[in-house]
């Protein structure tokens, strides 16, 4: 009789096949089985009645703030409140300080996540003018998903704005780019329109045209130099008939917070808590967002966690801090949308997991199938519960959700066969790796 490291039994799950009862069998942290395995031979069961059995959700866009300003987030917190949001593996942004810019620095962040990271991980290079050269040597490192260029300048330092930089930077690589899509001469003439103390002038100060011709121009040259794009966080109606027309090119990530916030009720319900880039818009921007998620523009939905401390936030705009947090709240938001018609289940689980893995090539990971390492995010759909500051494990402990009743909520976070998360408990050491990927696998 065949015998498993670990059986997840009497579980709906969601397979390639689509979401059905299926028991699973996991053996050296890979799926070695899916089936009927009630009789099989099991080290240890994990009991799924009543629960959905999903592939471990992908956070494609965080910012834990190691090295440089760990009184926001560390690796350690940023990766404990992912685990306890249902999370599986992130990819980190390069806007530490010092910026993740060189090999030194991402040999650093290895070295710091390297026993103190609850979920799997990868790291995203900054692309400066000075590293340009650098960049197609930079990307296909170790531990690395690609480079992140930041447009219009945001959190930290890291700026590519003149149109020769950043055709150098597509022009020097051939992994996905990831951009951050607003243009900085738009964003410096306009400085003046963020008014003193009125955070609703964010996204007057940080318009609709700042990130349609930011999306256009960034599009136009990743065509020219024949390089495939990764755009972050969009956020307006006016860029979705751009990316449409780039399918082949581009793809598209929106956040739990574009789609679920709008302006001005978060300005004038959250202050500068709602004060982020690109900024949350208007109902009709959400309404299109939503529109592309149901028609598939939207490929990903990440988190952009950018914790701040409150302190920092409750300074007086615009000296304050753009970003939230969004790591933990994630799931329960989205499968929150579920419950309430507005996505499917198969569709969470592609834009939270399937689709990182497809546009990334993650090697065996984002989807339940043999051969595949057992990450799970195991959720009860029927669970209600209001989401609270006090539940956030990020150092900034608060979110922009504070009050929020959802339905649907993380259970388990299962990472490579070990349970991490339970019932809302950490119960396992941190052991998360370094993600590795198709591109690049000759150097893992
Ligand atoms: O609101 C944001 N916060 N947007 C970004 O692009 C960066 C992020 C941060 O790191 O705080």
């Amino acid at each position: 009789m065949d015998s498993y490291d670990l059986v997840i039994r009497g579980g709906t799950c969601a397979t390639p096949n689509g979401i059905a009862p299926a028991d699973v069998g996991i053996k050296y942290g890979r799926i070695q089985a899916i089936g009927p395995l009630g009789h099989a031979k099991a080290a240890a069961v994990f009991e799924a009645k009543g629960l959905h059995v999903l592939p471990g959700v992908i956070d494609s866009q965080v910012h834990f703030r190691e090295p440089g300003n760990e009184h926001k987030e560390d690796l350690e917190s940023g990766s404990r409140a992912a685990v306890l949001g249902g999370v599986t593996a992130v990819f980190e942004m390069p806007n530490t300080h010092p910026p993740t810019t060189s090999r030194a620095a991402i040999d650093d962040k290895l070295a710091r996540a390297a026993n103190r990271m609850h979920c799997d991980y990868a790291f995203y290079v900054g692309a400066t003018p000075a590293n340009v050269g650098a960049l197609s040597l930079l990307e296909r490192l170790p531990g690395v998903c690609g480079v992140k260029a930041f447009l219009g300048s945001s959190t930290g330092t890291l700026l590519l704005d003149h149109e020769d930089a950043i055709l150098a930077a597509l022009k020097g690589g051939t992994r996905r780019l990831a951009v951050h899509s607003e243009d900085e001469a738009r964003l410096r003439e306009r400085r003046n329109l963020a008014a003193r103390g009125d955070v609703r002038t964010h996204p007057v100060w940080r318009d609709v045209e700042a990130a349609r011709a930011s999306t256009e121009r960034v599009l136009r040259l990743a065509r020219k130099a024949g390089r495939r794009l990764h755009v972050l966080h969009v956020t307006t109606a006016e860029e979705l008939p751009l990316l449409m027309d780039a399918r082949d090119l581009a793809t598209v990530e929106t956040t739990p917070q574009h789609l679920t916030l709008a302006a001005p009720d978060c300005y004038e319900r959250l202050g500068t808590y709602a004060q982020m880039n690109p900024p949350i818009r208007e109902p009709h921007h959400r309404d299109a967002l939503w529109k592309a998620v149901r028609e598939g523009l939207v490929d990903v939905i990440g988190s952009d966690h950018a914790p701040h401390a409150r302190a920092e936030k409750e300074k007086i705009y615009p000296d304050t801090p753009s970003g939230m947090p969004g790591v933990q709240t994630l799931v329960t938001v989205l499968l929150d949308h579920v419950h309430a018609g507005r996505l499917t289940l198969e569709r969470f689980v592609d834009l939270t997991s399937t689709a990182a893995s497809r546009i990334f090539g993650i090697a065996g990971k984002g989807r339940i199938a043999v051969g595949y390492d057992a990450d799970f995010t195991v959720v009860d759909l029927n669970a209600r519960r209001r989401i609270e500051n006090a539940w956030i494990a990020s150092k900034c402990a608060w979110t922009p959700f504070d009050g929020m009743e959802t339905t649907g909520w993380p259970v388990a976070t299962i990472i490579r066969g070990q349970t991490i998360m339970r019932d809302g408990t950490m119960v396992a050491a941190a052991s998360g790796r370094p993600l590795r990927f198709v591109e690049t696998l000759s150097s893992t």
